[in-house]
């Protein structure tokens, strides 16, 4: 089975969760568009929902597939918020932020009364780290930031350095305007600690660690959808 056919499984078993009269926020990245897909044809069928999104790319996806979006000012709580994940940790700590959308994201997570990320096996680790983890960095004097950064993994024994996120011979920008920096941490023994520090770092937006919030993973086997809690 491919990870596209288990991605599009975890995605449809999210949407299966949706409820009428729910206000849902709409992760991003490849898993997650299964997922709005999924759930496009469910409102196409007559499902009422309204949806908050967490990227620009969501949204015209959401928007092509006829669903009612709201600005995050105007939705109040929501009441589900499904996104996918780069690694899934003990406890359902994740790094995120791989498709550059960490910021709108942890907004729209923090504002859900339950968050469910949904993802494909490989995405399961025993520790997080050995994907790059993601940092927000206000693009005005990024650089300077990044030797905080530095200097704040040190106090981590975290060797490497931060590397700006480049696409096409240009920084990638988020769609707040930021550039991202990532961090080949290897193994991130701390990742509260670690949270805290980076972002008490001036410069710094948000990083990728998901800590606390996921109240559920759906992971995509061979066998079919495993459902995993803290
Ligand atoms: C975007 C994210 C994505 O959810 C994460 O990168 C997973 O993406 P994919 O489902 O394509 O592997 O955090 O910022």
């Amino acid at each position: 089975m491919s990870l596209d056919v288990q991605k599009q499984a975890v995605g449809e078993a999210a949407a299966a969760m949706v409820e009428d009269g729910m206000c849902v926020g709409l992760g991003t990245g490849s898993t997650a568009a299964f997922f709005v897909k999924a759930l496009g044809a469910r409102v196409a069928a007559g499902l009422k929902i309204r949806c908050v999104s967490t990227s620009v790319a969501t949204a015209e996806l959401a928007a092509s597939l006829g669903m009612t979006l709201l600005d995050l000012n105007d939705a109040g709580r929501i009441d589900l918020c499904v996104d996918g994940a780069d690694e899934i940790g003990p406890g359902l700590a994740l790094i995120k932020g791989g498709g550059a959308a960490l910021l709108r994201e942890k907004l729209v997570w923090e504002a859900s009364d339950r968050c469910v990320t949904i993802a494909d096996h490989t995405k399961v680790v025993k520790a997080l780290g050995a994907f790059a983890l993601p940092i927000e960095v206000v693009a005005f004097g990024h650089k300077t930031t990044a030797n905080r950064i530095a200097d704040v993994l040190a106090e981590f024994d975290i060797g490497m350095a931060p590397r700006l996120r480049v696409k096409d011979g240009q920084p990638v920008l988020t769609d707040g305007g930021n550039v991202i920096y990532d961090v080949a941490c290897g193994v991130i023994a701390e990742p509260s600690a670690l949270a805290a520090a980076l972002k008490a770092t001036t410069g710094v937006v948000e990083h990728g660690l998901f800590l606390d919030l996921a109240e559920e993973a759906l992971v995509a086997t061979l066998d079919g959808v495993e459902r995993h809690y803290p």
